[in-house]
């Protein structure tokens, strides 16, 4: 298999974090739908649901681009989005609930903002064909997706009674 560049496996790296993003934000709304209302975050994770698979989308196409790296990279992605979903099943058990779900959100969304920052950054360099474009487009939607965790966890913990037995 090739050899991947700093910047290509940093691609491998975002590219599996946008696919375990889409089993992260279907295994919240479940959390979400146990507890039953909140209707306003489910929604908010189907949209992000949506946005990470087109992430998925548009940077394999954009690793599709890059001359006999496509396969490294999409293995690359393959090991990253089983690290991030091992860590998700650690996080949060069998007695997981909204909040927690919504606590992991905020962390894996924050770790999607730091990562295609990174690719930005390394790509002032690299300039690889396509890649600032793609990169202008993520991560203002990342930024989002993070808030909007972030949003979700305190209006979880607002109905949280701070006192009842953990
Ligand atoms: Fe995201």
């Amino acid at each position: 298999m090739a050899d991947l560049t700093a910047l290509e496996s940093k691609i491998g790296e975002v590219l599996g974090l946008a696919m375990a993003a889409q089993g992260a934000t279907e295994k919240v709304g479940k959390l979400v739908e146990a507890e039953g209302g909140h209707d306003d975050l489910r929604r908010t994770l189907e949209r992000m649901d949506e946005e990470a698979r087109e992430t998925e989308e548009r940077t394999t196409e954009l690793a599709g681009n890059l001359d006999g790296k496509k396969t490294a990279i999409l293995e690359k992605a393959r090991e990253t989005k089983q690290e991030a979903t091992e860590m998700m099943s650690t996080y949060l058990g069998d007695d997981a609930d909204a909040l927690e779900g919504f606590e992991f959100l905020t962390m894996a969304e924050a770790g999607e903002v730091g990562h295609w920052s990174i690719v930005g950054k390394m790509n002032e360099r690299a300039g690889v064909d396509g890649l600032e474009e793609l990169v202008g487009w993520v991560t203002p939607i990342q930024h989002k997706h993070f808030e909007q965790a972030l949003t979700g966890s305190i209006e979880l913990a607002a109905d949280e009674d701070p006192n009842e037995p953990a």
